[in-house]
């Protein structure tokens, strides 16, 4: 049995999506007679979705873009310029799940800092510039890139307070900064701080458009006019111009409505939720400082969790597989990964909590 998208899943951070899912999607649009064309993403309604966005993350301009990889890619390199290193987190997916993009494709060298951890400190961006320095062929860092929230390390988020000091250094040294916020919403739903307040502090911002927006694909690249105005050229010159956008930028937009309330509803609704669940003697989930939305739940063994999550897709509510890829992330043994998306407003709490009780 999978989740539809009446259920209620603790997997993802979206509603549960399919080829199905997304035809359906396209043919309950109202406006599908007037949706206005884009040739080659430039133009049409791809513009209405690059303007809304350049409104809601606060910047001048931002670019259509068909994925997260191709956004932080070129955010790093239009920000680096002639300068050959940026510096990431060691734990982001630009760092370990991008294939080193920019070392391959642009001839950035990527500097991980931060080992295990979800940040690094001002001390240790002084280090590597001090070496940079003084070598042999001193080099400038070009940029300095931050996910937040950091996908591998539980979507804990970086503080305001961080990136405050980071930023002040940032300034002082004439080093421009790029936010990999795939998960923005994620970010904001937790902490209740709006998102210009982040958005503020970087030159560029990427916020993923198909993760929970129940799009097959897309992402957002926001920043100065300067920027990001030619960078159509360079998406073409990558291969990601692709020809025909705007049934999917419709749909983004679509559902981009009401969505930042509905994520702070569920937020809020699953913590009510775990903090019930948690006063039983049946439950442990983790709500540690910082998180996003995503939470440790311990099980005892694999057999009673496997009693559990049977039992709750019998009340059409999904708790992670065991099984599942999770590409080197580590887990704690004997807990798990759940997930706080909107598909909870699909169940009042009190159902949600006598279901797990019931188990
Ligand atoms: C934090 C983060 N950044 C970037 C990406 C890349 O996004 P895409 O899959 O659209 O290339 C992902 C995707 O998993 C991600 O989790």
């Amino acid at each position: 049995m999978k989740p539809d998208l009446s259920s209620v899943s603790f997997s993802g951070d979206g509603l549960p999506n399919s080829p199905k899912i997304i035809a359906d999607k396209i043919n309950n649009l109202d406006d599908l007679n007037t949706i206005k064309q884009d040739v080659y993403s430039v133009g049409g309604i791809v513009d209405d979705l690059e303007n809304k966005f350049s409104k809601i993350l606060n910047k001048e301009k931002s670019i259509f873009l068909p994925t997260g990889t191709m956004a932080n890619h070129f955010a790093i390199r239009e920000l680096s310029g002639s300068n050959s290193k940026a510096l990431v987190q060691e734990q982001s997916h630009i760092y370990q799940d991008s294939g080193d993009t920019l070392q391959t494709i642009s001839g950035i060298n990527l500097i991980p800092l931060g080992l295990n951890s979800s940040f690094f400190t001002i001390d240790e961006i002084k280090d590597i510039i001090h070496k940079n320095s003084i070598s042999r062929v001193p080099k400038n860092i070009g940029c300095i890139s931050l996910e937040s929230p950091v996908r591998r390390q539980k979507g804990q988020i970086l503080t305001i307070e961080y990136l405050q000091e980071l930023y002040d250094f940032a300034k002082e040294n004439n080093i421009k900064l790029h936010l990999d916020a795939a998960r923005l919403y994620m970010m904001t739903s937790a902490s209740k701080i709006p998102i210009h307040e982040y958005t503020k502090y970087f030159d560029t911002v990427y916020c993923s458009l198909w993760k929970y927006f129940g799009a097959p694909w897309g992402a957002i690249l926001a920043g100065d006019s300067k920027l990001i105005s030619n960078m159509f050229n360079t998406r073409r010159m990558f291969g990601g111009s692709i020809p025909n956008s705007s049934l999917n930028a419709a749909l983004i937009l679509s559902n981009l409505e009401g969505f930042e309330d509905k994520m702070n509803d569920s937020y809020d609704n699953g913590i009510k939720l775990f903090n019930e669940l948690n006063k039983t003697d049946k439950f442990n989930i983790l709500i540690r400082d910082n998180h996003s939305n995503v939470f440790e739940m311990e099980y005892k063994s694999t057999d009673e969790y496997s009693k559990l999550r049977n039992h709750l897709i019998n009340n059409d509510i999904y708790l992670p597989d065991l099984n599942a890829e999770n590409y080197g992330i580590i887990n704690n043994s004997n807990y798990v990964d759940i997930r706080i998306n909107i598909s909870i407003l699909n169940k009042s709490i009190k159902e949600i909590y006598n279901a797990f009780i019931g188990s």
